[in-house]
Order: C-alpha cells, then sequence, then structure tokens
C-alpha cells in the first residue's frame, strides 16, 4: 500500500509514524509534512488544492490511498474529486466527501443535523446578514453569557463567548453586518451556554459501522489555569479520567450511534474519523462540536495508544469491512505537552534552532511547525506550535514527568509550553 498524507501538523507527523509501523505500508510520502515526518516517509512539495497537480502526483507514485489531515482539503471537496474521477475512484481517500464534511464546515449544518436526530447539544438559534434586527432580539431573550458562533471555517476563532448584552450585540453585528469573519460569519449561530468539562471522542467509520477510539482532553488556552487566549492546542491527555465507561456508554447511545445513523438514513456517505467535542454537564454528555477529522494535539496522545494496525483500519474503511476489524488500545496513559514558538498565538518568529532532540529518551517526539535546513541539516522551528512530547505511563502522574523532563530538555529561542497539563485530572 503506497499512501499519502495531506498536512504538515503533529497530528499528520503521529499519523506517518502510526502507518509507518504497520507491515502493509509500502511508501508513505506526505504532502507537505516536516522535519518529523521525514523519518517516516518523503516529504513532497505538493500544492494539494491544485487537484491536477495532486492527480498527477498521485498516478505517477502509484498512490492507494489518500489520508486528509486538515479539514479544509475536505470541506473543499478532496474526496469528492477523487470520487468523480474515473483514474482515482479506486483509491481509497481516508475523509469523509463535502457533504458530510459540512457537520465541521457549516455550524448551522450539525446543529439542524443533531436536532433531526436528537443528539444531545446546547439550544440554539441561526440568523443570517437580513436577520440581524431579529439576531439582536433572540439576544435579549436567552441569559448570558452569550456564544456566538460563525457558521464556516474561521481557522477555530469563530466562536465568542460573551458576558455581558452589549458587546454581544455589538459582535453580533459585527459578525452578520461587517463581515468579521468573512464569508464564514454570513451566518451566525446564537447558542446556549453550557457549563462543564470539556472531552474530545474519536470514531473511525467506513460509513456503516464505527470503532471508537482512545479519548482526550485537550488545553486550548495559552496560559496556566487555562487563561489567557485560545491556541490551537497546548497538550493533551489520554484518556480522560472522567470518561467511565458509564459516561462513555452514554456518549455511544445518545450520539455516537445516532450521529452514524443520522448520516445513513441521510444517505451521507462517511468515510474516516468523526470528532466529537463535547461537554460533560453533571454527568451527561452534549455535542459541542462535530469535527471531520483527528484532533491536533489529541492526536499525539490518541494514536500511539492504538495497538491495533491503523493501515489496516484504513484499508478496511476503505473497503466498508471495518465491522470485521477489532481495535485494541492501550490502557496506559499517555500525555502530549506542546512547546511552542514565543509570542503565539500572536506574532512569533520562525527559523530557530531546536536542540535536545536525538537525548529526549522515553518519549516520542511528535513534530509540528519544524523543518530541516537544506544546507545545515539541523531542525528549525516553523511555526507556532513546534513540538509535542508524548510519554506513556501506567498512571497519568509518571507520563506527565516524563513528558515535562523531555520538554525541558528539547530547548529553542522563545520555546513556551504550558507547565500544568492533567493537574486539574487529579483532584
Ligand atoms: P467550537 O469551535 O464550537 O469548539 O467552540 C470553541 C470553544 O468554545 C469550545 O471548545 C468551548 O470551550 C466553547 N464553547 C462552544 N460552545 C459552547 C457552549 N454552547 N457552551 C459553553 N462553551 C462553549
Ligand atoms: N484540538 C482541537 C482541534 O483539533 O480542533
Amino acid at each position: 500500500m503506497n499512501v499519502l498524507i495531506i498536512g504538515s501538523g503533529g497530528r499528520e507527523h503521529a499519523l506517518a509514524w502510526k502507518l509507518a509501523q504497520s507491515p502493509l505500508l509500502s511508501r508513505l510520502y506526505i504532502a507537505p509534512g516536516n522535519a518529523g515526518t521525514l523519518l517516516h516517509g518523503e516529504n513532497v512539495r505538493l500544492d494539494t488544492d491544485n487537484y491536477t497537480a495532486l492527480k498527477d502526483f498521485v498516478l505517477k507514485r502509484d498512490v492507494n490511498m489518500l489520508v486528509v489531515g486538515p479539514e479544509a482539503s475536505l470541506v473543499n471537496g478532496i474526496h469528492d474529486f477523487f470520487k468523480a474521477d474515473p483514474e482515482l475512484t479506486d483509491i481509497m481517500v481516508i475523509g469523509p466527501v463535502k457533504e458530510a464534511a459540512m457537520l465541521e464546515g457549516s455550524k448551522d449544518f450539525a446543529k439542524e443535523f443533531m436536532k433531526k436526530n436528537s443528539i444531545p447539544t446546547a439550544e440554539h438559534a441561526t440568523f443570517n446578514s437580513d436577520e440581524l434586527a431579529d439576531g439582536l432580539a433572540y439576544l435579549k431573550s436567552v441569559d448570558p453569557p452569550y456564544v456566538l458562533k460563525a457558521d464556516g471555517l474561521a481557522a477555530g476563532k469563530g466562536v465568542l463567548i460573551i458576558e455581558n448584552l452589549e458587546d454581544a450585540e455589538k459582535e453580533l453585528t459585527a459578525m452578520l453586518r461587517d463581515a468579521k469573519f468573512g464569508a464564514a460569519s454570513n451566518k451566525v449561530v446564537i447558542e446556549e451556554f453550557l457549563s462543564g468539562i470539556e472531552i474530545s471522542c474519536f470514531v473511525l467509520t467506513d460509513g456503516r459501522s464505527y470503532k471508537i477510539l482512545p479519548s482526550a482532553k485537550d488545553y486550548k488556552r495559552i496560559g496556566e489555569g487555562d487563561t489567557g487566549l485560545n491556541t490551537g492546542g497546548m497538550g493533551s491527555v489520554s484518556p480522560v479520567p472522567f470518561a467511565d465507561a458509564e459516561f462513555m456508554q452514554k456518549v455511544e447511545h445518545s450520539i455516537i450511534a445516532p450521529t452514524v445513523r443520522g448520516l445513513i438514513d441521510e444517505g451521507i456517505e462517511y468515510k474516516g474519523f468523526i470528532f466529537f467535542g463535547l461537554i460533560n454537564v453533571e454527568g451527561e454528555p452534549f455535542v459541542i462540536e462535530y469535527n471531520v477529522r483527528m484532533g491536533d494535539p489529541e492526536a499525539e496522545s490518541v494514536i500511539p495508544r492504538i495497538k491495533s494496525d491503523l493501515l489496516q483500519l484504513f484499508m478496511a474503511v476503505g473497503n466498508e469491512s471495518l465491522d470485521k476489524e477489532q481495535i485494541e488500545t492501550d490502557p496506559c496513559y499517555a500525555t502530549a505537552v506542546m512547546l511552542v514558538s514565543g509570542g503565539y498565538p500572536g506574532g512569533y518568529e520562525k527559523g530557530k534552532i531546536i536542540s535536545g532532540l536525538e537525548d529526549a529518551a522515553g518519549s516520542i517526539i511528535f513534530h509540528a511547525g519544524t523543518k530541516k535546513d537544506s544546507d545545515s541539516g539541523k531542525i528549525l522551528t516553523n511555526g507556532g506550535r513546534v513540538i509535542a512530547v508524548t510519554s506513556l505511563a501506567d498512571n497519568l502522574q509518571d507520563a506527565l514527568r516524563q513528558s515535562y523532563v523531555n520538554a525541558s530538555a528539547i530547548d529553542f529561542d522563545g520555546k513556551y509550553y504550558r507547565r500544568d497539563l492533567g493537574k486539574d485530572l487529579m483532584d
């Protein structure tokens, strides 16, 4: 099997690391990849939004499977392009078609889907740019805090949680009238605020059956104690202690199974990961959002806990035979601590030399924003999130201790990481 992974983050390095362990793998390509994926396959410079170039590459290199990391390619219809082209239609694509990717690409679509399928989620109402007055009136009728969500993809920035009515009115106006998030805020979902602890759950599905993957918690804010700006994710922990068998049974019964059944009922084909962003409200799970891909940095703690051959599972997704597979997971704890560039999630510099990577024993080092300098061979920073340090142990404390030993040993100018991951789960 020759596989092409699309993406360049820690998630894609974790996927490459795992797929490279499969005896079913022949050649692995990553477009564009990073300095970490280079250890497992060939990084290729390819504009994957240019479907002509992508097709050319896939045919020339005899690629049998495309694994799509980030959502944008899916929402743009990369899977549909492969399906529609007779020369590409036999290539397996891990990642849903455009219609299904709307679960992430349109918050309104996701809310309507959940409503139709009686999946627990916050109450909501949706307004488009002609309905600003109605939206403002609606705000007056609900209790604070106000949750405003741009309907479309907004690079993780499209959700605003606002304490007072005046600010909420201002923001709603900025989104609907002044296109604060561009076309993504042509429509805005206003949602009831739910109070609880968040958890990320994942399934792999072939559109008929599904396998539940380990759950994880990610740490979104830049500052310790969950303070400061939102980031792409400062680390993750898997499993999540409160997600015990009883809670996960509720998740499966009231959320996962109805989601997969709802897709089938609506005739929407789905092949790939479904990421359920959930909130635990006094023991009851509610859906905050769907994503149509693995999480990042959740992948860096979830994937190392999958003992089964992930490529074999992906092939079963492609062949719609997932019901015949077993998934075995490691009962250990995995912790991924993200090292980020100084200034992130605001402005930051790139090109800093990363030291200490070779000596980082006892952890798995997943690269995110890194690149190998072609002249010096040195590994340089190349993004906001730079390295995820993943450690596995029998308990959360030991896994964290190990990740922090290496988080301290690996260094680059301006390095920052949160030192409080998992603390909220240990009380
Ligand atoms: P989303 O992009 O939909 O995941 O939203 C970003 C973040 O906003 C979530 O991870 C939650 O922390 C928060 N959030 C979104 N919706 C709600 C809600 N209805 N109640 C409380 N918090 C929310
Ligand atoms: N960690 C959240 C995400 O991948 O969107």
